[in-house]
């Protein structure tokens, strides 16, 4: 497995593998891996010659008050984890091999980066798509593989590529879970016993919501109500619980077509994000 720290030593490998016609599989991530991670790998396997998986914690998608700093970060586990799963080259930049000091040029998208996480991080897909779109242009990909635990950011990242005609295909891969039902996070690291405990909550009412919708209810506020009072009554404080149109993110009342029913709450100071596909 090759670990390339610069461009210049990522490029060389991948051209290398192009010019054989291999075709290239990237996984996007901030380290720290997990099983959801790891999924994402399986997969591009599966559609990929060879597979690039980046660590990299993207300091532009973080607020001034987030948590970039105490992000978790543990290259050795991560590379042991790429080495144990079939990845082929692990790239891992420094923020100043990413990042110039006169960077100055971002990748914005208007529409569906203006709801749920856009809300409370209104820089934070800007950041997303401009570090995404470095990543595919200095691994050539032909297939990145995004999990769907972060169900906006694969849609906005989708929207991009077809907008900007980045000659790469995107696939959206499940949302894997522990088995107590929590969806599998680096953050969840953050959290102590009690509240993981706590957190459960959230996975519940979403299970609960999908259930009611299951035997009927399309009344988008009831099964909003089904989330936000299991999470309330756990003491979780809410930043938005939502049914939305799948593909366009456009709040929805009445449950007539494909829907996401996302939410993203905080227990103590950890944030944590979960959804649901409703039809
Ligand atoms: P990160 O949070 O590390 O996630 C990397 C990828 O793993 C994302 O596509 C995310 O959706 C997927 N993932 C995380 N947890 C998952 C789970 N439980 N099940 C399935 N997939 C899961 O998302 C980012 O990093 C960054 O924003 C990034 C795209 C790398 C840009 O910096």
């Amino acid at each position: 497995m090759k670990i390339c720290r610069t461009v210049e030593e990522m490029r060389a490998v991948v051209n290398e593998w192009r010019a054989c016609g291999l075709k290239i599989g990237l996984v996007p991530t901030m380290g720290y891996l997990h099983a959801g991670h790891i999924s994402l790998v399986k997969i591009a396997r599966k559609n990929a010659d060879r597979v690039v998986l980046s660590l990299f914690v993207n300091p532009t998608q973080f607020g001034p008050t987030e948590d970039l700093d105490k992000y978790p970060r543990d290259f050795e586990r991560d590379r042991q984890a790429c080495e144990e799963n079939g990845v082929d080259a692990i790239f891992a930049p420094t923020p100043a091999v990413m990042y110039d000091e006169d960077f100055s040029t971002w990748v914005k998208e208007e529409s569906l980066s203006q709801v749920m996480c856009g809300v409370t991080r209104p820089i934070h897909f800007r950041g997303v798509c401009t570090v995404c779109l470095k990543l595919f242009n200095i691994t050539r990909a032909d297939v990145a593989v995004f999990g769907r635990k972060d169900a906006q950011q694969a849609l906005i990242i989708e929207r991009m590529v077809r907008d900007l005609n980045v000659p790469i295909k995107i696939i959206t891969a499940p949302l894997v879970r522990e088995e107590d039902g929590l969806a599998l996070s680096s953050r969840n690291r953050y959290l102590s016993e009690d509240e993981h405990r706590r957190a459960l909550s959230l996975s519940q009412g979403l299970f609960a919501a999908e259930k009611a919708f299951a035997n009927g209810e399309r009344n988008a506020a009831a099964l909003i109500a089904l989330v936000e009072n299991s999470v309330s009554a756990n003491g979780g404080k809410i930043d938005y619980v939502v049914v939305n149109a799948r593909n366009t993110l456009r709040p929805l009342e009445t449950i007539d077509r494909p829907a996401l029913l996302a939410a993203a709450v905080y227990f103590g100071t950890t944030r944590l994000i979960d959804n649901v596909f409703l039809g």
